[in-house]
């Protein structure tokens, strides 16, 4: 029985050590050229998943996501999201496109989450994906309205999109072919 504790223990301290010997040798590329591996992806994803969905369970939501809250969320949306997320009518900025994770196109992606997980979200951000916290720069009546506005994305046409946020260009983001 001790020989077997024993072995346990000699395996755990192994594993340690190779661990930090990999760390520190710098044995895991970083570099964002490269995609992840699928073990990783795996393991991010579901994290990011668990975690959000954790996140929005303790969140509670207005009753209603009105109209005005959603037109009052646009203009941030184009000004802090937009280049990354990319909007109806529009691509990603082309820095963006760098990005690993990449981040997803609300306009199919905003569907798949509910509306506190959506506000957990955008009111905490994500560490290891690039995602920011507007928590602690926004109310949270601010980012409600940006919540409004995201969750009207994947129904909007880029007509709609560009009257909502009165046709504003960013600079960072280059037209998109039209889909
Ligand atoms: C600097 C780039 C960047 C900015 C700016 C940004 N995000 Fe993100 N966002 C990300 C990344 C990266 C992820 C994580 C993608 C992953 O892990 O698959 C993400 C994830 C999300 C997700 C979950 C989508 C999914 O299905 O994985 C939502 C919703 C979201 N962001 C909303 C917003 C909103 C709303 C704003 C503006 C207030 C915003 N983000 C600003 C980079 C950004």
């Amino acid at each position: 029985m001790l020989a077997f504790l024993g072995g346990i223990g000699a395996t755990l301290v192994a594993l340690f050590l190779g661990t930090v010997a990999y760390v520190y040798l710098g044995g895991y590329n970083i570099a964002a050229t490269e995609e992840h591996g699928s073990f990783t992806r795996w393991v991010f994803d579901t994290t990011f998943h668990q975690s959000v969905e954790g996140g929005g369970a303790s969140v509670s939501a207005p009753e209603e996501l009105t109209p005005e809250m959603a037109a009052a969320g646009a203009a941030p949306y184009k000004e802090m999201c937009q280049h990354c997320h990319s909007a109806p009518g529009w691509e990603r900025a082309s820095w963006a496109e760098g990005m690993r994770p990449l981040p997803p196109h609300l306009t199919e992606a905003a569907a798949e989450w509910q509306p506190s997980e959506v506000f957990w979200l955008v009111k905490h951000g994500a560490k290891m994906t690039g995602m920011p916290a507007f928590g602690p720069s926004h109310s949270d009546e601010d980012i409600w309205n940006i919540v409004a506005f995201v969750k009207r994305l994947p129904a909007m046409t880029p007509q709609e999109y560009e009257q909502s946020t009165s046709g504003t260009g960013t600079s960072a983001n280059a037209p998109a072919v039209q889909r």
